[in-house]
C-alpha cells in the first residue's frame, strides 16, 4: 500500500485549485473520470523538487486532452500547481497530473462542468536494477481512438500487469492487431540485434513515451515495425519509462538475457549523464 500520508496533493479544476491534505482530497462520484475513465494523465519523475522533462510532459498532456476533445488548462496554472506540490521535496518522487472530464451524466456524453485537475506527488521507490517481462495474449489496437493517448482508461493495463505479475514478471508486453511488437503496460520497448537498437514506430499504437523520445534523440535508434519473433532473437532488450528510465530486461517469457547487455549499458549511462545535464531537455 502506498503511504498516502506522504503524498502532497493539489486539487482543483481548469480555473484554479489549492494544496489539500491527502485525507481531504476528494473528487465527486459524478466525475466522468470516475464513471467512464474520461481523462488524461502524466507521470513525471521529480528529483529533489525538480520535475524531469516537464515541458515535454505538459505538451503531451495537452495533446492527450485535445485528442479527447477536452480544453487544456492554462500553462501558467499547470506550472503553478506543479510548483506547489513539488517544491522543497527531497529525493526521488513521482508526480502524477490527472485531468478528467469533470462532473457529468452517468453515460458517455460529457457534462458542461469544469474539468477536474488533480496533482499528486509521492516518494518513488527505486526499481530493481533489472526486470523481467512476459508477452500477454491480449493486443493493443493501433486503430483505437485512444492509440497513443495517455488516457486514464488503463483497465487493460491493469489486467495485463496482473497477468505478468502472476508469472513473476514486472512488465507485460503487447503485440498490436497487426501482430507487431507494440509496448508494455507502462513502458516502451527496445531490442538490440547485432549491435543495432530498434523500437516500434508510433504507428504501432504505442504511447509516444518521453523517455523513448529522448533515447531516440540521444542515441542511434531505428524506429521500425518489429515482428513479435524479434523478441525471441534479440541479444538485449530494455524498456523505458519516466520512472524506470532505461531498464534492462533480464528475462523475456522465461528466456534469460544479459542485463544490461553492452549496448543497453552504454545507453543507460548516456541517458543518466544527459538527464543530469538537462533537467528539462
Ligand atoms: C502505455 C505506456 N507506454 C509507454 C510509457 C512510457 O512513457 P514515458 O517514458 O513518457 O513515461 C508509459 C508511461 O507510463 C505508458 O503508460
Amino acid at each position: 500500500m502506498p503511504d498516502n500520508d506522504l503524498a502532497r496533493v493539489w486539487l482543483g479544476d481548469d480555473t484554479g485549485g489549492r494544496r489539500v491534505e491527502p485525507a481531504e482530497a476528494h473528487v465527486s462520484v459524478f466525475d466522468h473520470g470516475f464513471t467512464v475513465a474520461d481523462g488524461v494523465f502524466e507521470t513525471i519523475k521529480v528529483i529533489d523538487g525538480v520535475p524531469f522533462a516537464l515541458s515535454r510532459h505538459l505538451r503531451r498532456l495537452s495533446s492527450s486532452a485535445q485528442a479527447l476533445g477536452m480544453p487544456v488548462p492554462e500553462s501558467s496554472l499547470l506550472h503553478k500547481a506543479v510548483g506547489e506540490v513539488t517544491s522543497g521535496s527531497a529525493g526521488v518522487g513521482r508526480l502524477r497530473i490527472t485531468l478528467t472530464g469533470g462532473a457529468g451524466p452517468m453515460g458517455s456524453d460529457r457534462g458542461d462542468a469544469r474539468r477536474t485537475l488533480v496533482l499528486v506527488h509521492v516518494p518513488a521507490p527505486a526499481w530493481p536494477a533489472t526486470t523481467q517481462a512476459v508477452v500477454v495474449p491480449w493486443r493493443r489496437n493501433e486503430h483505437s481512438a485512444l492509440a497513443g493517448v495517455k488516457s486514464t482508461s488503463y483497465a487493460e493495463n491493469v489486467i495485463a500487469l496482473d497477468w505478468a505479475k502472476q508469472r513473476g514478471a514486472s512488465e507485460a508486453l503487447f503485440a498490436n492487431c497487426a501482430g507487431h511488437l507494440c509496448e508494455g503496460t507502462g513502458s516502451n520497448v527496445f531490442i538490440v540485434r547485432d549491435g543495432v537498437v530498434s523500437t516500434p514506430t508510433l504507428a504501432s499504437g504505442c504511447l509516444g513515451g518521453i523517455t523513448r523520445e529522448l533515447v531516440i534523440e540521444w542515441c542511434d535508434v531505428i524506429e521500425e515495425d518489429l515482428p513479435m519473433e524479434a523478441l525471441a532473437s534479440a541479444d538485449e532488450v530494455f524498456i523505458t519509462s519516466s520512472t524506470r528510465d532505461v531498464h534492462p530486461v533480464s528475462q523475456i517469457d522465461g528466456r534469460q538475457l544479459p542485463a544490461p547487455g553492452p549496448v543497453s549499458a552504454d545507453i543507460q549511462r548516456l541517458f543518466v549523464k544527459k538527464a543530469a545535464e538537462h533537467p528539462d531537455p
